[in-house]
């Protein structure tokens, strides 16, 4: 078996992978990994509208995911074009939105839409992210290089090849085995980027695919758990246990490193969706209190979909007509909750707290 960096890697060995990969330490890291996604999923109930959270979570992951290639955008343009609409935005927060999309496409796909995690989905999810109507790479010449131009590693080349690996893949995650669900997301993950089926976008695609993956073995019930940020934090591992995998079949630290990813993740996301949970609560009540005319529930929900609000966003909800959906934000502005701003023609009302509350690390 074969593996040149700079030539095709048409020999990738197909799965399941010739290693341990249920070791002593693995299946421990499984548990502990399993244990905080539980809690986790259970967390996710708290809050009544799961849209607040699918839609917030979703967009910051949209916003690291997209950075671990480099493309770099503000959490602040990033919610202010959300709250917007797709007009007159910065070319690299597009990215972000489209991936975004491919996001949401996929879930509905696998919730709604009863589809399987399979070749067409991949393809799909690739090309909304990248806003291209490409597929599967059907031209040599895709080779993957570091940031000093050397050649790391040459996926393999030949659309057929990469149909037959895919098909492979498909299998593997589908199988009826034994193997815990955490662990085999770690190894999908390894194939799918030493597959690179794509021109480009076969990371965002593959990191996509893993939520996909936990929602499909209902580890989640909506998707919360996203590892970008603990990639970001951890890249260069990220790069290299990826690589080792491929050179010297080191699949146990590969696997080791998702786990503890899965865990601290699920532990942190638990925290910040009750930090949420609170700020929704507190903020209910001061505006039960200070502004009883106006509080209703679904004023709540709207100030809590995103953190940028506008007057439009309170009209569509059907909460009040555009003079009284004013009055209201400044209300709220008055006793501290929102602060206006004015871009250019448009007045947005910021929710400090909550922008805080999902952007901090
Ligand atoms: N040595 C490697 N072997 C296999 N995959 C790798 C390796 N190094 C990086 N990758 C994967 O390739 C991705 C980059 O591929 P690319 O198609 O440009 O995706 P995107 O456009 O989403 O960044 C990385 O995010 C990572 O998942
Ligand atoms: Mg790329």
């Amino acid at each position: 078996m074969s593996f040149h960096r700079e030539l095709p890697y048409n020999d990738l060995p197909d799965l399941p992978p010739k290693a341990d990969v249920e070791s002593i330490a693995i299946l421990k890291s499984a548990i502990r990994a399993n244990k905080a996604i539980a809690e986790l999923k259970i967390s996710g109930h708290l809050i009544p509208n799961q849209a607040v959270l699918i839609q917030t979570l979703g967009l910051s992951e949209a916003k690291l995911s997209s950075e671990i290639e480099n493309i770099v955008t503000t959490n602040d343009e990033l919610y202010r074009a959300f709250a917007e609409g797709n007009r007159n935005i910065e070319p690299q927060t597009k990215e972000v939105l489209f991936y975004k999309d491919a996001l949401w496409f996929g879930y509905n796909a696998l919730t709604q839409n009863k589809r399987l995690l399979t070749t067409p989905l991949f393809v799909e999810l690739a090309q909304i992210l990248r806003n291209s109507t490409q597929g599967i790479r059907n031209l040599p010449g895709t080779k993957l290089v570091n940031p000093l131009g050397e050649i790391k590693y040459t996926p393999p080349s030949g659309e057929e090849i990469i149909r037959k690996k895919l098909a492979n893949l498909e299998q593997f995650i589908h199988a009826n085995d034994s193997l815990d669900p955490l662990i085999k997301m770690a190894i999908m993950h390894y194939q799918f980027e030493a597959i690179h089926p794509f021109s480009d976008g076969n990371g965002r695609t593959g990191r996509i695919l893993n939520i996909l993956f936990l929602v499909d073995k209902q580890l989640l019930d909506i998707p919360l758990l996203y590892l970008s940020r603990y990639i970001i934090s951890n890249k260069t591992a990220y790069y290299n246990h990826l690589q080792q995998v491929t050179e010297t079949n080191a699949w146990e630290p590969w696997i080791l490193y998702m786990l503890e990813g899965l865990e601290q993740t699920a532990n942190t996301t638990r925290k910040r969706i009750l930090a949420i949970h609170r700020l929704i609560q507190d903020t209910a009540e001061k505006v039960q209190s200070q502004l009883p005319r106006i509080y209703s529930k679904d004023l709540i929900e709207v100030i809590f979909r995103s953190p940028y609000c506008k007057i439009k966003s309170l009209e569509d909800s059907g909460i009040a007509k555009r003079q009284t959906a004013s009055t209201y934000l400044k209300e709220l502005e008055q006793i501290g909750i929102l602060r206006g701003i004015k871009l250019g023609r448009d007045i947005y009302y910021v929710n400090d707290a909550f922008l805080k509350t999902i952007t901090d690390n």
